[in-house]
């Protein structure tokens, strides 16, 4: 629903891309990359507007900002708390610099742009709230039902208090060591799932807001949270040792809810002793495994006012898990979408075989009648076993399960045997397809009784691709399942057989991931996550967040270049430096130490060409790569800070690793590296390391290659991630797009042919290892189809699509193709179709910003605009507008 929406906004934006004339407007107001957020605990809020005016030229000339308490006043054009006068600049990205902000003030703000017509034009009043601002400001118990760590049930929290005042406004608080929902006088608050995001619970918490104004009454008034394991008390037993993590405990809660009263009086009521606490119906819950729920044992009004809690216990005050408790400043996780299953297939007496149609991260949502007592379980799968039952043979692989009672993601249900009874997991998520219901005695069911919930961090769509050929069309799709199937306020390799942080295939992943949504909060707060993890020495484990395990395996630079690159990538997508400040010290640390290591600037710290097809390059050789990566973003970043003194200590290390690299591997006559794999050629071409003379020698020698492999892959994640944008950067488009749209083995298509609906984690289908339907390691694919066919690309040198690069590759194959993406300027349009022998590229420019197009040469023809000859021999400007070129 929600997906559908958003798809229905971007075509919206994309027929408004296309209504010359339209009268310009500011919109797009947003506080730290969120709509009116409330909670905010930054003390310069990052202030971001858009200016949407598709007149040719279009441009920002001067802006003005009004920033108040007082919303009328800002509306009228004065903010009491900070007012800039009239500044001459295109810049649209501004950090608030008036009065220090206050706690649990709600500010509201509007901009003023002028055009480079001379004339203005006001945005709307949006609004920002801020939060706690500052820990001293929490007033309430960090409260738990003090049983041990091994109960299984999930507790129920409840207090009741009174209001005689009349509400103005009230607000909510709340930080959990686990996971929870919150409900005031019987009602659910907020549609988040699963929070709050996972951090490593004993650096830094995360707590979360709420407007629950209209859901207090006056008079008696009864707060509940029912609190979940999530990673803080992991029970279930996996090759991680999550169950050991040094956090552990069992769940536990902060929580200030702060009336303001009409007199303009506050009062806080508070989590302490005065909370009473039982066990749910919840009976078990992991987020690794599943959740299981006994409905004969639900409290029926337990979180409402009236509610006997006689029998009820009292809570312990507990200690704060961590020091550090700060806003939870980022799209939430929430049911996205909900697919209704498409067949259900009935495999003996009271087995049942529901199937999606496509694989998802999420949970599945059950309606059912049957006997008190009856014992339902959902176990859910990727893929069928040669008997049709689901087979969890591909996921499981990884748990060490100490009994029975705990079934690999296989939810328990027990019927309370009241009528029409439904359950979904509250604090659990899968990855599946397939759900095997089975039941010990019979219930009545029938296909509409499941429902697929998708869930993922619930980040806006922003781009869009399509093409000719239906076979990339739904690449590009899996692909963006599998990239939201693994984005829980954190990037995760797969959603079924671990849910870790791994690094490798976060970094990989990251410009699919922002050139499809706008993920840039989910990204910061997980860099947060990497301060907290990263050791003095600068070592970083391999998966974040991690209880431990990680420092030992897999964290070598191939892995763990997250701290460098995915900064980097949100200063390209975004034109925000902040992260890349943010991480600076922890980058330098980190090449800090690889250059201790290994002072001959080759390392050999790292996994290597992961999942590789046949051929299997030097570790050396790919790590070293990406060092090289993370000192030349530290040497560029450093530049772009002034810092003069790092700036030359890091280009001459990154020069010098790159001498190793290239003295080692590189035969200078031949052009040729190493063995001359397809990693081996791509890698050094795609992370700019080979000598400026040679790149020609370098990229014909890697499409030869390629052709000798049949235009087949044969890399594994590192190689995959570099070869397509190696080759169509150095004039092979046509080979890349000849592997891209490959339909047998080895490729995306041959899974696309076999049915996939999201991406794999091997090449090879059929293997033993290492299969999971839903990893996001093999996803550059879906970056590659807007820089390497749409040609829309980021301009290090103009972040932010303040310059687009646009370089489209009119490849034969395909006989049109579509992207868009929408940045931070606005909708960014790159299209191009046959039309007999005419090529018609349409661009849109968004306002604000510029393009340099570079179109590839098509031979005996000539390029013409608005049916005018241009010269287009070399790249050439264009400023804001819509376009529409003509190859002929
Ligand atoms: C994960 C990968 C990860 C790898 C590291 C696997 O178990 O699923 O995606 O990058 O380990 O080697």
């Amino acid at each position: 629903m929600i997906k559908s929406q958003s798809l229905l906004f971007c075509l919206l934006l994309f027929i408004c891309s296309f209504a010359h004339g339209a009268t310009p407007q500011v919109g797009g107001l947003k506080c730290e990359y969120l709509i009116n957020p409330i909670g905010i605990d930054a003390k310069h809020p990052r202030l971001t507007w858009v200016l949407l005016d598709d007149n040719r030229g279009a441009r920002q000339t001067a802006y003005q900002l009004f920033v108040g308490t007082d919303s009328a006043l800002v509306s009228r054009g004065t903010g009491d708390h900070w007012q800039t006068n009239k500044l001459t600049s295109d810049l649209n990205l501004i950090n608030y610099q008036g009065k220090p902000l206050q706690p649990f003030t709600k500010y509201y703000w509007r901009v003023m742009v002028w055009g480079n017509n001379g004339k203005s034009i006001a945005s709307h009043v949006a609004v920002f709230e801020t939060g706690m601002v500052d820990k001293s400001n929490w007033q309430g118990n960090w409260i738990s039902d003090n049983k041990d760590v091994n109960e299984k049930a999930a507790p129920y929290f409840r207090h009741t208090f009174s209001t005689a005042k009349k509400i103005a406004s009230a607000r909510v608080y709340i930080a959990v060591a686990g996971l929870y929902e919150l409900y005031i006088n019987g009602q659910k608050i907020g549609n988040h799932r699963l929070d709050p995001m996972y951090t490593r619970f004993d650096r830094r918490n995360l707590y979360v807001s709420y407007d629950v104004t209209s859901q207090l009454q006056s008079g008696q008034n009864a707060i509940g949270v029912l609190l979940g394991n999530g990673w803080y008390n992991h029970q279930s037993t996996a090759v991680w040792y999550f169950h050991k993590a040094p956090w552990r405990g069992r769940p536990a809660f902060c929580l200030d809810l702060r009336v303001t009263y009409t007199d303009g009086s506050t009062e806080t009521i508070t989590s302490d002793t005065k909370w009473k606490t039982a066990l749910s119906p919840i009976i078990f819950n992991s987020i690794y495994t599943a959740e299981h729920y006994d409905a004969r044992l639900e409290q029926p009004g337990w979180n409402t006012a009236n509610f006997d809690d006689k029998g009820w216990k009292g809570v312990i005050n507990r200690s704060a898990p961590s020091g550090s408790v700060v806003a939870q400043a980022m799209q939430p996780i929430r049911d996205v979408e909900s697919i209704p299953a498409k067949s259900m297939t009935k495999l003996a007496d009271n087995v049942y075989l529901f199937d999606l149609g496509r694989n998802i991260s999420g949970v599945s949502h059950i309606t059912v009648s049957g006997e008190k007592g009856t014992v339902i379980r959902l176990k859910h799968a990727e893929k069928l076993g040669k008997t049709g039952y689901a087979d969890q043979s591909n996921i499981d692989i990884h748990y060490r399960p100490t009994d029975d009672k705990d079934p690999f993601q296989t939810d328990i249900f027990i019927l309370g045997g009241k009528g029409q009874e439904s359950f979904m997991p509250r604090f659990n998520y899968k990855g599946f397809q397939y759900v095997e219901v089975s039941s010990d005695k019979p219930v009545s069911i029938n296909k509409e009784s499941l429902t697929g919930y998708f869930m993922h961090s619930d980040v806006e769509a922003i781009g869009q691709i399509g093409s000719s050929n239906q076979t990339i069309n739904k690449i590009w799709s899996a692909t963006n399942n599998s990239y939201l199937s693994n984005f829980f306020g954190y990037p995760t390799d797969c959603p079924q057989r671990e849910k870790n942080g791994w690094t490798g295939d976060a970094h990989i992943a990251s410009e699919t991931g922002l050139y499809n949504f706008d993920g840039i909060t989910i990204y910061e707060k997980w860099m947060a996550d990497h301060r907290d993890e990263q050791q003095p020495n600068g070592v970083l484990p391999s998966i974040v967040p991690s209880d431990g395990w990680g420092y030992e395996w897999g964290n070598g630079p191939d892995w763990t270049s997250t701290i460098a690159i995915i900064p980097w990538n949100l200063y390209l997508f975004y034109g925000d430096s902040k992260t890349l400040a943010d991480n600076y010290d922890n980058i330098k640390r980190y090449v800090n130490h690889i250059d201790q290591l290994y002072p001959s600037g080759l390392t050999t710290w790292g996994l290597g060409d992961w999942v590789p097809v046949k051929s299997v390059s030097p570790v050396e050789f790919t790590s070293t790569a990406y060092y090289f990566t993370d000192v030349s973003i530290l040497a560029k970043a450093a530049a772009m800070f002034h810092n003069k003194a790092d700036e030359a200590k890091y280009t001459a290390l990154a020069l010098k690793i790159k001498n190793a690299f290239n003295a080692k591997y590189l035969n200078t006559a031949t052009g040729m590296y190493d063995k001359g794999y397809q990693t081996e050629l791509s890698v050094p071409l795609y992370w700019n390391m080979v000598p400026e003379n040679m790149k020609g020698k370098v990229a014909a020698n890697l499409a030869g290659r390629v052709k000798a492999d049949n235009y087949h892959l044969d890399a594994g994640i590192l190689g995959a991630k570099a070869i397509l944008g190696a080759l169509s950067d150095n004039g092979y488009a046509d080979v890349a797009y000849r592997i891209a749209s490959q339909e047998t083995y080895p490729s995306w298509g041959w899974w696309i042919i076999n049915g996939a609906t999201s991406l794999y984690e091997n090449w090879n289908i059929e293997a033993k290892s290492d299969l999971s339907l839903n990893h996001i390691m093999f996803g550059e694919i879906g970056a590659w189809l807007y820089k390497g066919i749409g040609g829309i690309k980021t301009d290090p040198l103009n972040p932010g699509f303040k310059n687009v690069l646009l370089e489209p590759n009119f490849v034969p194959g395909l006989s049109h193709f579509e992207s868009s993406h929408k940045g931070p300027l606005g909708q960014i349009v790159s299209n191009w179709k046959r039309d007999g022998g005419v090529i018609r590229y349409s661009v849109t420019i968004p306002a604000n910003s510029t393009a340099s197009i570079k179109l590839p040469h098509v031979a005996g023809k000539k390029v013409y605009l608005d049916g005018k000859l241009i010269a287009a021999d070399q790249p050439f400007k264009q400023a804001a507008g819509h376009y529409e070129f003509e190859i002929r």
